[in-house]
């Protein structure tokens, strides 16, 4: 397989549809590459799935990076995308540019993203005439839940609706390869799809957008509690506990290690 590039991913709108996932470590990022998963997020969801916090806002620029490292160093063909943490990119824009270059220059991510709409375009554009790919997030953005008041579906009236596809549109212009769509309602979505040249990737926003994110330990069932629009492939919560469970119990009676071991 060649390594995805922007091009390609761009390229695929109206051909392919793509797959694409979320990855914190090299052990799961290898595993996803080798299975053709065509872009791995290193997503500031490392902040509820692997660190521990209640959300993605604790996250910070160096746990980013080193996760963002270890992905690089194990994926071949896949692209990888750092997930700009809060804080990072919103504190001026020579600081955003300095994170940003650090997620390709120290990190070894191929792009990064981040969220945000037209207010945002400004940085887009600057990223992009500098050489870093970015990927676009609007709709539902987890780094505003508390300007939301709760992780809550965007764009259900018209006013908020056409404030997205502003959105979508302004960071399309402003340079990015492809444009998350998180939360918002499946009809905005595909008038989005069908609007813009580049690639969408939804998350809880139906199924006619080009691409789909499923966070990885919601995809393959690490988190046993997921939201309605997640489809679990596996069940590895419970998998994973029984083995721990088995082998606590098999050194506790002397079963492990046997002679084989
Ligand atoms: O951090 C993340 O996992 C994300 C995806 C939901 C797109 O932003």
């Amino acid at each position: 397989m060649k390594k995805w590039n922007v091009a390609a991913i761009r390229a695929a709108k109206g051909v392919r549809k793509l797959g694409c996932t979320t990855a914190y470590d090299a052990c799961f990022a290898r595993l996803a590459d080798e299975a053709g998963v065509p872009i791995l997020l290193v997503g500031d969801s490392i902040g509820n799935n692997v660190l521990g916090y209640a959300n993605t806002l604790p996250v910070k620029m160096e746990e980013t990076l080193s996760a963002v490292a270890a992905v690089s160093r194990a994926v071949k063909d896949a692209l990888v995308v750092a997930d700009m943490p809060f804080g990072s990119y919103q504190c001026g824009e020579d600081k955003a540019m300095e994170n940003a270059v650090r997620c390709l220059k120290e990190a070894g991510a191929d792009a990064i993203k981040l969220e945000g709409g037209e207010e945002y375009a400004y940085l887009v554009k600057r990223m992009t005439v500098s050489g870093i790919p970015v990927l676009g997030h609007v709709g539902m953005m987890p780094q505003s839940v508390n300007a939301y008041g709760g992780f809550k579906q965007q764009g259900k009236t018209r006013e908020t609706a056409e404030k997205i596809m502003r959105d979508a549109r302004a960071i399309e212009l402003a340079g990015a390869f492809a444009i998350t769509l998180e939360c918002v309602p499946s009809e905005l979505a595909a008038h989005i799809t069908a609007s813009l040249t580049i690639p969408t990737i939804g998350v809880g926003a139906g199924p006619v957008c080009d691409a789909q994110w499923l966070v990885m330990h919601d995809l393959l069932g690490l988190n046993e509690c997921v939201p309605k629009f997640v489809k679990k492939y596996e069940t590895l919560a419970s998998t994973v506990r029984k083995a721990f469970e088995t082998y606590v119990s098999d050194v506790e009676n002397s079963v492990f290690p046997a002679k084989t071991n």
